[in-house]
């Protein structure tokens, strides 16, 4: 099997690149001229230099590919315009690249995220034939992506995969947290006690490579995720478990959490750099339910999670240390 994969040097993406070559995939990766080769230069991988927006650039590539994991986009921007051109146009441009090159494709799996769906209204776990309502700029350029998809689904084998909150080794948001914990601090934003879904990356990266295998995913969308969400708290209480740590939690205001991404999202654009608190990701954060249901993908596909939260975390936190990261 010939993979081309996108995204390749980011979190999910080198992991899934990762596990791709320990199952003997010849793996092909797009990297741009600005990309860190970090996570890809000891893997026998093939580089791709080109742009998603460059047909000609990915025609021979596409042309042998059995399958393409499409992973590049931004989960932080600085503008609205740029999260729609990495998130929903890039996918309509390497869709369409694919319609006339890709002839061997067998499946082309796009990461899409919960954000496209948006939350849950009541505490109910969405499910995928719900309505998409997405609260976030980011969410509704991932549900562009989504619809550039459907444009094509009569002409390619396409699957959708919706990850929750995704954490693990190289990841660098959650992360955030894992050094408030470090502090002995658990910072609460506003009183509500927010429920997420969220996945652990070598579950997710497992999931991602089912949906490019079994023959039910074709034509649908999945949530990939652990079937139970968790609690800020309990998620607060169990990062800081995994650490050893004594912690206390402080509750921020939300008028206080609105002020600080006031002042992140000012400095984002004065260095011209996103920022991981912003006013898109305070517009999720006013959401208290961001939880989905895990039971289509078991049902048609047989794919649960393996690790624990526990266990998971542990894992994480003993990366995190072994890279000197903590
Ligand atoms: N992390 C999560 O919790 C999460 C949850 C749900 C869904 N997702 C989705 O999963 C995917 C991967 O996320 P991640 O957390 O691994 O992100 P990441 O670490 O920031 O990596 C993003 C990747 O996308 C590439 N990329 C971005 N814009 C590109 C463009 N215009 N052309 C080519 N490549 C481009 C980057 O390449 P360079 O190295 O060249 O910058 C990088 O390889 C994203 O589509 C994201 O929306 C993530």
């Amino acid at each position: 099997m010939i993979a081309f994969v996108t995204g390749g040097t980011g979190f999910i993406g080198s992991l899934l690149v990762e596990q791709l070559v320990q199952r003997d995939w010849e793996v092909r990766c797009l990297v741009r001229t600005t990309s860190s080769l970090k996570w890809l230069q000891k893997l026998p991988v093939q580089l791709i230099h080109g742009d998603l927006f460059t047909e000609e650039s990915l025609a021979p590539t596409l042309a042998q590919a059995t399958h393409v994991f499409h992973l590049a986009g931004v989960t932080k921007a600085l503008t609205a315009a740029e999260y729609f051109r990495s998130n929903g146009e890039a996918v309509r441009a390497l869709l369409q690249a694919c319609a006339h090159h890709a002839k061997n494709l067998e499946r082309f799996v796009f990461v899409s995220s919960i954000a496209a769906a948006g939350p849950s209204h009541d505490g109910h776990l969405v499910r995928e034939d719900e309505t998409p309502q997405p609260v976030s700029v980011y969410g509704r350029a991932k549900l562009e992506g989504e619809r550039a998809c459907a444009e094509y689904a009569a002409r390619l084998p396409l699957t959708i995969a919706r990850p929750p909150i995704v954490y693990g080794p190289r990841d660098r948001d959650v992360y955030e947290y894992f050094k408030q914990v470090r502090l002995g601090l658990r910072l609460r934003p506003g009183w509500i006690n927010r429920i997420y879904s969220l996945i652990h990356v070598h579950d997710l990266v497992r999931g991602l490579i089912t949906l490019a295998q079994h023959p039910n995913a074709a034509g649908e969308t999945y949530f990939i995720t652990n079937p139970d969400p968790v609690e800020w708290t309990q998620l607060g209480l169990a990062i800081a478990h995994a650490m050893q740590k004594k912690t206390v939690q402080i509750t921020v205001p939300t008028f206080v959490t609105s002020m600080v991404a006031a002042l992140s999202e000012l400095s984002a654009q004065i260095i011209r750099k996103p920022a991981l608190l912003n006013f898109d990701k305070i517009r999720e954060m006013r959401e208290p339910h961001w939880v989905f249901s895990a039971e289509k993908a078991r049902e048609q596909l047989g794919f649960a999670t393996t690790l624990s939260l526990e266990e998971g975390l542990r894992q994480t936190v003993d990366w995190y240390r072994e890279n000197e990261w903590l």
